[in-house]
């Protein structure tokens, strides 16, 4: 239990107010449910066994600080009120509050709600708090993604609500782990753009103040990113699901700036210094996200407190790869992501920040075009050479090869000198290792919001002719610049795991925007696979996929479509044998758009091209759950079709599967393994 006073002072930390639990006793507030003064809910978040964080946001025309009580009850109709708190607005934290209730139960159930002095109040929150570090009961949580509201709706949410509702108590969700897109800072208006893909554009936000790039809007002040947030929780779904369960959150890139690394704003050809817009984005996410993140800018518990920083251009690099730049460093430090949570015997959750300790990017020399005809083999990239610019100066035991060869084509090594590629920094890789050295629950699940799963690809393996020019050798590795392509990196977490003798390691990612399940792993064929641990990557909640993408692919632009899409008579969408190609290879995609027979197509399976998955759906949306036990780890993903409308249906429309992959806790030096079940609904080609 945390004392009292070290509770002040946490408080004080995060910039929080707080409140302190006490005996039960009747609600005397005179509280009148009045969402419309509420427009964005409540919310809770971060738990821990005796305290959490409540949220809500309560505009004023004007004037100045406003002050709104806070109750939190043993149950939904306030008889029972054990913690009562003042909860202050203004317009310095675009009226949002938080406060910080101590001395909670452990495991507990509790509702809360706002009223502000005139009686108007909040709809009523329902919270969690964490079991205690011993507490051996099952641990069940569930981790989403992406969720654009600008061009797709939350049915998701709508289901796991439904679901969870229903379920037995052992069985209801206690947490929602958001890994990132909470929301897209490029917005698209639907008077300047009606559709994209199979998507209807829906009116989220105007942005003032801002730029624009094609069809997209994006934010350059904190007005902006508020604006944006306020349309993203304008959606009812979020709302509902934000007043169920307390979420734990870490951006990804959307909450800052579309390809953006550290205070570099990147978005669709544009990249300029963006050090102000930063920490704008970080002071919106900590206005609407409640959480235990820690800010820069003081104690207040009322205020963000900006730091003050000019937008200048990094032109040093430490020997890490991060941006030598004073006013770089005060902004990715305005507020600090990264964080790890105990949540009963099974849970040590170790979360880390992507993006604002991100190195420059190792793939994109320009050189690397006089290697190859890219476009010839659709943007594939050799897999060998990509693992040489992945190890900078580090490569092969820090003797890495002075040129690149492909084909007849060589150039020189642009990365020969160079730090290896890092995407969690180097002070935040030596704390995301301590952390897991340090961590004795059962599991210990690295929360973060990119997939680290290879994505490969054998053209070695394609029949004489089917390419303008045929690919000289080896595999691709066509993952997105996220851990997939992150060798080394993930490598020196891998071998950790390892040589620490780490039991219950797995990964729980997003960004993707599809379903992944296998195996972490520092290699594949032809090295060694040795797996240390489990690696999942959850489907987007909404947001358009690379199947979506692909089937509007204009033909012309499809040098070998059966690899990426087969029309099978009389199905009325395309088969997507992209999973296929990913999971089994070229000679399955091309033996199932002839046969269209599943089991011919594994039977001519590349063996070496994918020992690390079990899973791969490139097109799925909705959300994952977990299950933690003393001896097994149960990951569920629950897919919906496109959520192109919003389902007016409680259970938030049809389901396309539910597939479940379980893997009992190993011992030291054992290879885990997963045991696949669908337990319901068509996964297509995705096993
Ligand atoms: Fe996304």
């Amino acid at each position: 239990m945390l004392s009292r006073r070290r509770f002040v002072q946490l408080a004080a930390a995060m910039g929080a107010s707080l409140a302190w639990g006490g005996p039960a006793r009747a609600s005397r507030t005179k509280w009148r449910e009045t969402r419309a003064m509420f427009p964005e809910g409540v919310a809770s978040g971060d738990p821990d066994p005796t305290s959490v964080i409540l949220w809500t946001r309560r505009p004023f025309a004007a004037g100045g600080r406003q002050m709104l009580t806070l109750e939190v009850a043993e149950d939904p109709a306030f008889g029972r009120v054990v913690a009562h708190a003042r909860a202050p607005v203004s317009a310095a934290a675009d009226w949002t509050t938080r406060v910080l209730v101590g001395g909670l139960k452990p495991a507990h159930v509790y509702w809360y709600r706002f009223t502000d002095a005139d009686g108007n109040g909040s709809r009523i929150g329902r919270t969690i708090t964490a079991p205690s570090a011993d507490d051996p009961r099952p641990v069940n949580f569930a981790f989403v993604s992406c969720q654009d509201v600008n061009e797709g709706t939350l049915n998701a949410y709508r289901r796991m609500i439904f679901e969870d509702e229903r379920a037995a108590p052992a069985e209801q969700l206690g947490f929602i782990l958001h890994l990132g897109d909470f929301i897209y800072e490029v917005v698209e208006y639907p008077d300047e753009v009606k559709t994209r893909y199979d998507r209807t554009i829906y009116e989220v936000a105007r942005i003032p103040d801002g730029g624009k790039v094609g069809h997209f809007h994006f934010p350059l002040t904190v007005e902006g990113y508020r604006a944006v947030y306020k349309g993203y929780l304008a959606d009812p779904d979020l709302q509902d699901a934000r007043a169920r369960w307390p979420f734990v959150a870490i951006w990804d890139n959307h909450e800052f700036s579309w390809q953006g690394w550290q205070s570099i704003q990147q978005a669709g050809g544009i990249s300029r210094p963006g050090q102000g817009i930063k920490v704008a984005a970080n002071q919106a996410w900590w206005e609407y996200l409640p959480s235990r993140c820690k800010k820069s800018g003081g104690a207040s518990w009322e205020h963000f407190e900006a730091p003050a920083v000019a937008n200048v251009e990094i032109k040093k690099w430490d020997e890490n790869g991060l941006g030598d730049e004073p006013n770089n460093l005060i902004a990715i430090n305005s507020l600090i992501g990264y964080r790890a949570l105990r949540y009963g015997k099974h849970l040590d959750l170790i979360i880390t920040d992507q993006h604002s300790y991100h190195g420059p990017d190792p793939f994109s020399d320009d050189s690397l075009n006089k290697l190859g005809d890219w476009a010839a083999y659709d943007g594939w990239f050799p897999e060998d050479l990509q693992q040489v610019l992945d190890g900078g100066r580090a490569f092969n035991g820090g003797n890495p090869p002075a040129e690149l060869v492909f084909g007849e084509a060589r150039i020189p090594n642009p990365r020969k000198d160079a730090p290896p590629q890092t995407i969690l920094g180097a002070e935040q890789k030596a704390w995301l290792k301590d952390q897991l050295k340090r961590a004795t629950a059962t599991w210990k699940i690295w929360g973060n919001s990119q997939g680290a799963l290879d994505e490969r690809v054998d053209p070695q393996n394609l029949p004489a002719g089917l390419l303008a020019k045929p690919w000289p050798s080896g595999f691709v590795n066509a993952s997105p610049n996220d851990y997939g392509c992150a060798w080394k990196e993930r490598g020196e977490i891998y071998d950790l795991v390892r040589d620490a003798k780490i039991t219950g390691f797995a990964i729980v990612s997003g960004d993707r925007h599809s379903f992944w399940a296998g195996y972490a792993t520092s290699s594949l064929p032809p090295e060694k696979f040795v797996p240390v641990g489990l690696s999942f990557v959850g489907g987007s909640l909404s947001s358009a996929g690379a199947m979506e993408a692909l089937e509007h692919r204009p033909p012309n632009k499809f040098p070998m479509r059966e690899l990426y899409l087969v029309d099978r008579p009389g199905a009325s969408k395309p088969d997507w044998t992209y999973n296929m190609l990913v999971k089994h290879g070229v000679r399955s995609c091309l033996e199932y758009a002839k046969s269209f027979d599943l089991k011919r197509a594994h039977a001519v399976s590349n063996p070496e091209l994918a020992p690390h998955l079990e899973f791969i759906d490139a097109g799925g949306h909705g959300y994952s759950t977990v299950r933690l036990t003393a001896d097994e780890m149960r990951t569920e993903f629950v897919c919906i079709p496109r959520p192109l409308t919003r389902s007016e249906r409680a259970d938030g429309g049809d389901l396309r599967y539910r597939v479940v992959h379980s893997a009992k806790l190993w011992r030291a030096g054992e290879r885990p393994k997963l045991a696949q079940r669908v337990v319901e609904g068509d996964v297509g080609l995705a096993i």
